[in-house]
């Protein structure tokens, strides 16, 4: 009778908690609410989030709760005591996910099919659990579904004129305004950025620019023309405006993006965005400036190593230098300029270059917005995406190598540079590409 009346207690209290997640669908940075309800005031509870990437990897995240007088958890205002992040942390279960103990190390979250969402499960357990999830039943658990496409947008596969590329477009005729995304070192066609920029209403190409297919073949690195088809496809395209266009870099994307910026002759831009990158690079006058770049990185004497034996980059383009032709002349700069920057970045030196007095200056400083972060650290992507301050990295070289490469930041530091620094970035392109014939907006004066 005992046993039977345990049994009964448990499964009423399993079909009473109420557990709600509003949106259970939405964009991959739109913010969601979790409810728990019709639990007994002051139950100890954990609410926990489980995520197996497209690699075979599981993630988790959990906090601990203490219910309310009236029996509910709404974690989007109610303080974690403890788990993957404490304190009153609404999106903590996204940003906080990490591998599963006894996980390989070395991995970082990235989406690489972005027409599936990212299907994440989101549950509750009785007390406040560290361990041991998957052997324990939950008192309830929803899955949630986050995208980088939108309903509507669009994706299309680009080679012509070579490229290795993929464009979006937002749902609807248009035309939307364009934007040329560029990743960092690593190569590869990476979509997920430019498919939450279409999400938000602007034509994005991703575009690979280290390993395509034209190099894969030729052996040969890209030069300036590559940017300049890539552009083309954009200008040229019958649901872009021509003139209202874009490009966005992430660390060495941020070499290329200042490079054509200021230097090509086709490519005319409405704004830039450069995050965690730099100005420093060799200007020789040669279109093969990219191979030139990977080389003037590759000054093995400056590479540092930290206790972990995680390699630490910053210090290649250290000291920033004075000599004029090992830095792009931002002076010559025509557009608006959003520099995203994280304090921390142990990869490069974006912080110092940002304060460059050259970059100050600008010659045109009118132009130029820096957006600087504490403690975040060099991979600000879009938000809640979660922090690797270190992961694996294959090397662009004939011999390439796995590292494993300090990027630095600190968790909470850097989840808030990302959905800061993502918000103004939105705000910018909007202002710059939407907004009238007059460029040059500057944030301050927007927020
Ligand atoms: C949960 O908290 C958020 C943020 O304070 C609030 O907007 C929402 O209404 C709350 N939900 C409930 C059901 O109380």
């Amino acid at each position: 009778f005992g046993l039977w009346s345990t049994k009964m207690f448990q499964e009423k209290k399993r079909c009473c908690v109420k557990l709600s997640v509003h949106p259970s669908r939405g964009l991959m940075d739109e913010k969601f609410t979790v409810l728990v309800q019709n639990v007994l005031p002051g139950f100890q509870l954990t609410v926990y989030a489980f995520y197996k990437c497209e690699g075979g990897y599981s993630w988790e995240a959990f906090a601990h709760y203490t219910a309310s007088a009236t029996g509910a958890v709404n974690v989007s205002e109610d303080p974690s005591r403890g788990g993957t992040y404490s304190g009153v942390e609404p999106m903590g279960l996204m940003w906080s996910l990490r591998p599963v103990p006894g996980s390989k190390s070395g991995l970082r979250m990235r989406k690489m099919n972005v027409q599936t969402p990212m299907e994440v499960t989101i549950s509750v357990y009785q007390g406040h659990l560290t361990e041991g999830f998957v052997d324990q039943v939950p008192l309830a658990a929803v899955v949630v579904e986050r995208w980088y496409m939108a309903p509507g947008v669009r994706r299309i596969p680009i080679t012509e004129g070579g490229l290795t590329a993929t464009l979006f477009l937002p749902s609807g005729p248009g035309p939307f305004p364009g934007l040329l995304d560029l990743w960092g070192g690593g190569g590869k066609l990476v979509e997920y950025r430019a498919a939450l920029l279409a999400s938000h209403g602007i034509a994005a190409m991703a575009l690979d620019y280290l390993t395509p297919q034209i190099t894969k073949e030729t052996g040969k690195m890209v030069d300036y023309e590559y940017f300049e088809a890539a552009y083309r496809v954009l200008e040229q395209h019958p649901q872009i405006l021509g003139s209202r266009i874009a490009m966005l870099g992430l660390s060495f994307g941020t070499s290329v993006t200042l490079r054509m910026a200021v230097y090509s002759q086709v490519i005319k831009l409405r704004c830039a965005v450069c995050i965690s990158g730099s100005h420093v690079q060799p200007i020789d006058g040669s279109h093969l400036f990219v191979f030139s770049l990977l080389s003037f990185f590759s000054n093995a004497d400056k590479t540092r190593f930290n206790e972990e034996q995680h390699v630490i980059w910053r210090d290649l383009l250290m000291p920033i230098p004075t000599d004029a032709s090992l830095k792009v002349d931002v002076g010559r700069l025509r557009c608006p300029l959003l520099l995203v920057v994280g304090e921390d970045d142990q990869n490069w030196p974006s912080y110092e270059s940002a304060m460059d007095e050259m970059m100050q200056r600008a010659g045109n400083e009118h132009l130029l917005t820096v957006l600087s972060y504490p403690n975040a650290g060099h991979l600000i992507e879009p938000p809640f995406t979660p922090s690797a301050r270190a992961s694996a990295f294959k090397t662009i070289s004939n011999t390439p190598q796995t590292v494993m490469v300090l990027w630095g930041g600190e968790p909470v530091a850097h989840s808030v540079a990302q959905e800061d620094s993502w918000r103004k970035t939105l705000v910018f392109l909007r202002v710059n590409l939407y907004g009238g014939s007059q460029p040059g907006a500057k944030m301050k004066n927007l927020l």
